[in-house]
């Protein structure tokens, strides 16, 4: 018999990808499939961008890079968040890792054992929890709640500190709720924070560029007084529609750059070389495509919630950030888990059971909104046609 590592049976996953699998198995039995279920642009990767790529793998970058990327990349990475957050980021506090994830797995390793308590939003992104119980430390759930719209309470989260908190989990704008948090919250819990030194902190601000209605995005590099317990997880995967490859960044306190580094070079050595300058024409090349992408997004977001409220049973809060939604399915009668595999078997619509991001998300189903009005359309009418008959079965 082998013997597995205690972890492995603590790890989770990511539903998004059985549910995946789910639909194509279903569609290679010849069903139609709408998905609303995965977390990813339905745009392709802007030209610019797959030239640059392509010019770098013709003009021999084919090698290994240094383990914390090159200097070209990590420089416009400060610099765009100098053009986004107006602050001084030294190009040396950078890593550039294969994808958001890698941040978030690398900064509950450094943090995380047995004994350890780290705090993470719940609803969220499942691979917090899934880490998080990986490394043993315990898991302190943040509810976020519908009459919040989703977002954080400072106080809330300050009251779940404890000697042993070693690490926060933050994320704004949100999946799977598209939660976004207030400035005024954000500056009373950055104060709260500051009087907890023993305290890091990991902002994961991946839709950090996908706001709707005028809302703005409140980084939290912006606040100097917590700049050394602040690990800034960003990545190029959504803003340019760039899931597959695989190219995230952070941005560590001058104390912690060099384990991460340390960490990179024990696990991938460095990112793909032709991703990193594909990496540097993102973010210094037109921003056209990205714009032309959030309006789309935009229209789809307010169609899917003005459908949604029209659905028996189902309400939706409006959601100002990412490309999800999040309504409440209370009123169907259906748990949420039965939701999600009767209207993927039965109506031929993929979505995500709000449970898969943690036990607050019962009740509650994840839409994502990356894909076409049209597609949209048909979904909410298959969606319609299930719940009204199911609520006649009931009867
Ligand atoms: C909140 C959040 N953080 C991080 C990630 C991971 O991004 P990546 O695909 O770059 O690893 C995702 C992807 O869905 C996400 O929703």
């Amino acid at each position: 018999m082998l013997h597995l590592a205690g972890g492995m049976s603590r790890l989770g996953t990511e539903s998004a990808f059985e549910v995946l699998a789910r639909a194509k198995a279903l569609e290679a039995q010849g069903k139609s499939i709408i998905s609303l279920s995965i977390g990813q642009p339905d745009f392709q990767t802007p030209a610019h961008i797959v030239e640059a790529a392509i010019k770098a793998l013709k003009d021999g970058h084919h090698g290994y890079t240094p383990a914390n990327g090159i200097k070209e990349v990590r420089e416009a990475v400060a610099v765009d968040l100098h053009r986004r957050h107006g602050v001084e980021i030294d190009p040396g506090n950078v890593l550039i890792v294969p994808g958001g994830k890698v941040t978030m797995f690398f900064a509950m390793l450094m943090f995380g054992e047995p004994g350890a308590e780290i705090i993470y939003p719940n609803p969220g992104f499942p691979i917090y929890e899934s880490a998080i119980k990986f490394t043993g430390a315990t898991p302190v759930p943040l509810p976020l709640l519908e009459e919040n719209g989703f977002a954080f309470k400072a106080d809330e989260i300050l009251a779940l500190i404890t000697p042993r908190t070693r690490l926060i989990i933050l994320n704004s704008p949100a999946n799977p709720t598209g939660g976004t948090a207030s400035e005024d919250e954000v500056k009373k819990l950055v104060a709260g924070l500051a009087r907890n030194p023993h305290v890091a902190i990991m902002s994961d601000e991946i839709y950090g560029e996908m706001l709707y209605d005028g809302r703005r995005h409140v980084s939290l590099t912006r606040y100097p007084e917590i700049r050394d317990q602040l690990i800034l997880l960003d990545g190029w995967s959504k803003t340019y529609a760039m899931t597959g490859w695989r190219m995230g960044y952070s941005v560590w306190p001058k104390h912690l750059i060099e384990h991460a580094t340390r960490l990179s070079i024990n696990c991938h050595s460095c990112v793909n070389a032709a991703a990193q300058w594909a990496g540097v024409a993102a973010l210094q090349g037109p921003r056209g495509e990205i714009d032309k992408m959030m309006v789309a997004f935009d229209e789809r977001r307010r169609f899917v919630v003005g459908e949604l409220n029209k659905l028996p049973g189902v309400s939706c809060i409006t959601p100002y950030g990412a490309f999800y939604a999040f309504p409440n399915v209370k009123k169907t009668g259906l748990k949420s888990k039965q939701l999600e595999v009767r209207l993927l078997d039965e109506a031929g619509v993929a979505s995500i059971s709000g449970t898969s991001f943690g036990a607050h998300g019962e009740g509650y189903l994840r839409i994502s909104y990356a894909n076409s009005l049209d597609n949209i359309a048909e979904a909410m009418r298959r969606m319609a046609r299930f719940l009204e008959t199911s609520r006649k079965a009931a009867e």
